[in-house]
């Protein structure tokens, strides 16, 4: 998807919380720890993306659409990895995934096989969403212009991912079943956003 400045990101994404202004100054004294973080986001996005493909390998479109997405947020990957590198920066360990793990177990862990799918789907979606809001951040309010940039094309990047997710599961499921899913994802997240606590080491 082409970013254009008239797009703003809280209608395309329809986020119920924006992130709390006091993060990103946080996230600028903690370079080391959220390029560690992003780094890893980026990996997750990869093998998650490789884990659909094999899960779903019959749905023809989302083995399509998804097969590049694997090569673009490994790429996504080694420009974050470059960037720790370039700056003396160590990769360190990966944490426990808080927010991914509130969302997985939002999950309709029963039910019929495109409700899973729709929530798999979704589920992506949101990270995307939450990601891409968190990139445009950064992107406005790092002190290094450089980074302010870098963080711009991801921003860019991960929208366009949204916007994938989401025409996936309308090309598998009913429009109204994926927005009346949707919206209860998008208040879910706002609940489990507004319960973490806010910490600059991490993306989410
Ligand atoms: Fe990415
Ligand atoms: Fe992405």
């Amino acid at each position: 998807m082409e970013w254009t400045e008239s797009t703003e990101v809280k209608n395309i994404l329809g986020l119920q919380l924006p992130t709390d202004p006091r993060w990103v100054d946080l996230a600028a004294v903690s370079l080391e720890d959220i390029l560690t973080d992003h780094a890893y986001c980026e990996q997750k996005a990869a093998t998650t993306c490789i884990s659909l493909i094999q899960k779903y390998s019959d749905r023809v479109l989302l083995v399509k659409e998804l097969s590049p997405i694997v090569t673009e947020e490994w790429g996504h990957f080694r420009l974050v990895l470059q960037e720790l590198h370039k700056r003396g920066l160590s990769f360190g360990k990966q944490r426990k995934d808080e927010y991914v793990n509130q969302l997985i177990a939002f999950q309709k862990k029963g039910g019929n096989p495109e409700e899973r799918l729709l929530d798999h789907l979704l589920t992506m979606a949101m990270i995307e969403a939450r990601s891409c809001e968190r990139f445009k951040r950064l992107s406005e309010g790092l002190p290094d212009e450089y980074l302010r940039q870098f963080y711009r094309r991801f921003m860019e990047s991960e929208a366009g991912h949204y916007k994938l997710f989401i025409e996936l599961a309308e090309h598998y499921v009913d429009k109204e079943k994926v927005r009346k899913r949707w919206a209860e994802w998008l208040e879910e997240e706002a609940r489990i956003i507004n319960n973490l606590t806010v910490r600059g080491d991490r993306i989410h």
